[in-house]
């Protein structure tokens, strides 16, 4: 799992190696939603010091952090805000972040993850752009006490990305895509390449469609996203970025709860 192993650009010898030199992880967690079944524990060898990094940024952790952080928000958003660890691996996703010192959030929601990234990431810029404007009400928040890092956040309109992203080498796209509609899905990912620093790194992360589980995140979507996701799979995210012209470092598929997620970190070459 990427959250134990180096940079996603670098050689890792414990990580399954496709022949053309890119990496594909699997992990799966157990079920949270089911604590009463206890499933045989992985035999596994970790150092003291990863099994810090691991517990640093458990989903309890970061849940614990975001409940304790106060911020006026209406009650069912501070509900996605805590429970959002739970659902979407944000600790994994802090790992890979953490090679930066400045992150711009692609459709930030709340700013949950722009607040993790401030108290755990110990970043010293951070952007984020959303296209519901009571959500980046509830960002500004969140976020108003970041500490050192500086800040950059706005509501846009789901097609224009603000230059400002030009200014950071890390940009984290999470949950995002499946939300946008099926035609300006390609168009969204090449404006965002194009608005890119070279050079700059994409995580990538959303929903897997080749799992039986995205049944799940519609219904869940659906519920209470205001209208079932259009999520595709690994494979057809991998294609799509490289066509666009991201060099593909790693893909990790992961199931936290019953949320079949992937998450592919590339670059603009
Ligand atoms: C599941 S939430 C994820 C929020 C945040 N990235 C996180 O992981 O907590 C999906 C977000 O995508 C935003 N969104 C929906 N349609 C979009 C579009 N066309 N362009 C950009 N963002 C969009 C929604 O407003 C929402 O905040």
């Amino acid at each position: 799992m990427g959250m134990l192993g180096g940079c996603p650009f670098s050689t890792h010898p414990h990580r399954p190696q496709t022949a053309d030199g890119r990496f594909h992880n699997q992990v799966s967690q157990a079920p949270l939603l089911l604590p009463m079944i206890r499933l045989p524990l992985q035999k596994q060898s970790l150092t003291e010091m990863q099994r810090h990094e691991a517990i640093k940024h458990s989903a309890k952790t970061l849940s614990q952090y975001l409940r304790n952080t106060y911020a006026q928000v209406s009650l069912i958003d501070k509900l996605k805000i805590v429970y959002r660890p739970y659902i979407c691996p944000l600790g994994q996703l802090l790992e890979y972040a953490k090679f930066s010192k400045n992150v711009f959030d692609v459709g930030c929601g709340s700013g949950q993850f722009l607040l993790l990234l401030a108290h755990f990431g110990g970043m010293e810029k951070l952007g984020g752009i959303e296209i519901s404007e009571r959500l980046i009400s509830n960002a500004r928040k969140l976020l108003a006490n970041p500490g050192r890092s500086a800040l950059f956040l706005a509501v846009f309109d789901g097609k224009t990305i603000p230059a400002q992203i030009n200014e950071y080498d890390w940009v984290t796209m999470i949950d995002v895509f499946h939300h946008i509609p099926p035609e300006e899905q390609i168009p969204f990912m090449m404006a965002l390449h194009k608005a890119m620093k070279p050079g700059a790194v994409l995580i990538f992360k959303d929903i897997n469609q080749n799992s039986p589980l995205v049944l799940i995140n519609k219904f869940h979507d659906a519920v209470l996203g205001g209208g079932a996701g259009r999520e595709i799979s690994a494979k057809k995210a991998e294609i799509m970025l490289t066509e666009i012209g991201f060099r593909i470092g790693t893909i990790t598929t992961q199931t936290t709860l019953a949320y079949p997620h992937y998450t592919i970190v590339c670059k603009k070459t």
